[in-house]
């Protein structure tokens, strides 16, 4: 399906993504693990498309990708979803408004100007909203929502995209430990009832663990683990994090764990009536 041969990007004489290669032969959630610089947002930005690869290749459904120019390359990045730590939303735009915007590459100028939207669009957007839980929000704008919420709005309109992939750059990073795991709980619910592959970037292992079928490792640039998360031992894991890097779980942790999932519940009930 995805197929990712010797992938690399330099900055100069920095090698930041060196000789990637991993073939994802059918959808699964996957986490890329490392340290800050290992290159994990620079492999999601040359997936997408928003950075030029050096060299290598990015093949997906039989398609090379990095060659793709123009409204091709324009709708491989729809294809492929991506969902930033800082939301990207438009904050003085309503929510059903921003996730509208998921549709922008199939429409018209002339249509995007006016803000003119197809009912049918209108439709969707809210229905998305709803799975999510926060089609209530659907008339505010961005900016009076929670991180947590505004996390969903943009998962929202990554789905209104119809992806084939979504990308997730640390997509909890910003968030408390409760709204990290509705989040989490979205893009698990991505891959297990829409059939899609996530590809998220994750800074704590615990998440990559629970989540991940399976989780890749980067250090310098490089892959150094590909493996499921039960082969993702602690020794391991100091091996990602860097020999002398003072690696402990726990400073990798958000304490995910430790909520029970009563409390998420309550919280989703709880915004549904707002
Ligand atoms: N636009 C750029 N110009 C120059 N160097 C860059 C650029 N973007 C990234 N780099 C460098 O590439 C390397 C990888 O950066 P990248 O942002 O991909 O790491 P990361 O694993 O996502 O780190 P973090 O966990 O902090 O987000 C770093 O050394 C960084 O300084
Ligand atoms: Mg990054």
């Amino acid at each position: 399906m995805l197929s990712i041969d010797a992938l690399t990007k330099t900055f100069g004489c920095n090698t930041a993504v060196d000789r990637v290669t991993f073939t994802v032969e059918k959808p699964a959630m996957i986490g890329i693990i490392g340290r800050s610089g290992a290159g994990k947002s620079t492999l999601l930005r040359m997936i997408n498309r928003l950075t030029d690869a050096s060299s290598g290749q990015i093949m997906f459904e039989g398609r090379e990708v990095t060659g793709l120019k123009g409204a091709e390359k324009r709708a491989w990045q729809s294809d492929c979803a991506m969902i930033f730590q800082q939301f990207n939303l438009v904050p003085r735009m309503d929510v059903v408004s921003n996730v509208l915007h998921g549709t922008l590459s199939r429409r018209s100028t002339l249509a995007t100007m006016f803000n003119l939207y197809p009912d049918a669009d209108i439709h969707r957007a809210i229905a998305i909203l709803d799975r999510l839980g926060i089609a209530d929000h659907a008339p505010k704008r961005a900016e009076a929502l929670s991180g947590g919420q505004q996390q969903r709005v943009a998962i929202a309109r990554a789905l209104m995209q119809d992806p084939k992939i979504v990308l997730a750059d640390e997509p909890i990073a910003s968030l408390d430990p409760m709204n990290a795991q509705l989040v989490m709980d979205d893009l698990r619910r991505i891959h297990e009832e829409v059939g899609r592959t996530v590809i998220a970037n994750l800074h704590t292992l615990d998440t990559a663990r629970r989540y991940c079928d399976r989780v890749i490792g980067m250090l310098q640039g490089r892959v150094v683990f590909d493996g499921s998360p039960e082969q993702l031992t602690t020794g391991v894991a100091r091996d990602i994090y860097g020999a002398d890097a003072r690696f402990s779980e726990e400073s990798t942790s958000t304490s995910i764990e430790t909520l029970d999932r009563g409390a998420v519940r309550a919280l989703r009930e709880a915004e549904a009536t707002i």
